[in-house]
């Protein structure tokens, strides 16, 4: 597994990373041996870098992660968590007592007296001008409490006015061939101030698998059931915001791009590893073999220029008009 510097923090991180969010809540219910045998599986097959967040399944995700991290001391795991959807995404809410509060579960919930990163949950818009909130993330360095702060953001611009902070050192957006707006001005304003670059959702919700068709279904704990519309958090994070239908028609004119002995998700995280700005992508798996396949799209050789441009037009004539300028 390669490895790429996540921004700042000068961290070596593997390049295919593990969303832990699927082993927390929202994806139906994934068992805590099986939770925990995915974390290893990916573990074993290299992954370095681990994403989580205090309220997936209210700290169970995180204290899962931190039984990985103990059970395997030795060796350089990254783990960031993220703080700020513990209660409503009001600007007053992002306080310094709430910010120690939650440090302090966070803390308790990964088994680390010090987190490597700690990112702000998706906050609103109004946060990033209210330069004291990020005045007080440099406290909660100097206080021990934190190694490194980044953002997590729904839109290029919240990202692109978040890195005017000279100290946010990683931004995490959604990026994956259904989404490929970031890939403009925001990695290379990235790139420049040498900011790590988290990519979510790369398989658009399991929807660049392949693996669905117009009769599947999911559960009513999932939130490909209960957020299609946006109903209970950003559409944008159900299925990257494309209607499901359009992105299932997409996905057929994919396919044909994906290499013998490859699968259309390998196919997807490859395409995210074309771009240099990006420092990990963190495809979440809730099994063992969904973790070890999507560690192995790091080993695929580069996409050739054809199946770039394909993707680029498949982007453009059918996705697009859906997201493009929303996000
Ligand atoms: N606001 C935020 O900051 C935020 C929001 C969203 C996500 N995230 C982070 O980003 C991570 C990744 O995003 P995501 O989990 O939303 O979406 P994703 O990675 O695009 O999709 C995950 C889904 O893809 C399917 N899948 C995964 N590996 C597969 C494989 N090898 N073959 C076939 N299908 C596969 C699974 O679907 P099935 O369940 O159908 O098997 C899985 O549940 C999360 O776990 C979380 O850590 C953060």
């Amino acid at each position: 597994m390669r490895t790429r510097t996540l921004g700042s923090t000068g961290r070596e991180v593997s390049e295919i990373g593990f969303g832990a969010w699927q082993i927390g809540a929202d994806w139906g219910s994934v068992g805590e041996d099986e939770a925990l045998a995915t974390l290893h599986a990916a573990a074993d097959a290299g992954v370095t870098f681990f994403d989580t967040a205090d309220v997936y399944g209210d700290g169970r995700s995180e204290r899962l992660v931190g039984r990985l991290l103990r059970e395997r001391e030795s060796e350089p795991i990254t783990v960031a968590t993220k703080m700020g959807r513990r209660l409503d995404q009001t600007v007053a809410n992002y306080s310094p007592e709430h910010f120690r509060e939650w440090n302090d579960r966070s803390r308790a919930n990964l088994g680390l007296d010090t987190l490597p990163l700690v990112q702000l949950h998706c906050p609103p818009t109004d946060l990033y001008y209210h330069p004291e909130v990020f005045e007080d993330l440099e406290a909660m360095v100097a206080e021990g409490r934190i190694e490194a702060y980044g953002v997590s953001v729904e839109r290029v611009e919240e990202a692109l006015k978040a890195i005017e902070y000279p100290n946010v050192a990683t931004v995490q957006i959604i990026f994956n061939p259904f989404r490929q707006r970031p890939a403009g001005v925001f990695f290379a304003e990235a790139e420049r101030r040498g900011v790590g670059v988290i990519v979510r959702v790369p398989l658009a919700s399991g929807l660049l698998s392949g693996r669905y068709t117009r009769d599947t279904t999911f559960g009513p704990d999932d939130h490909r059931t209960f957020n299609r519309h946006g109903e209970s958090f950003d559409v944008g994070e159900t299925f990257a915001g494309v209607p499901f239908e359009v992105g299932l028609d997409a996905v057929e004119e994919l396919r044909p791009l994906v290499a013998d002995g490859a699968t259309l998700a390998q196919l997807a995280l490859r395409w995210i590893l074309m771009h240099d700005a990006v420092s990990t992508v963190i495809p979440g798996a809730r099994s063992p073999d969904q973790a070890r396949a999507n560690a192995g799209a790091a080993s695929l050789p580069p996409l050739a220029d054809t199946t770039m441009t394909r993707i680029a037009s498949v982007y453009v004539e059918r996705i697009a008009p859906y997201v493009h300028q929303r996000w």
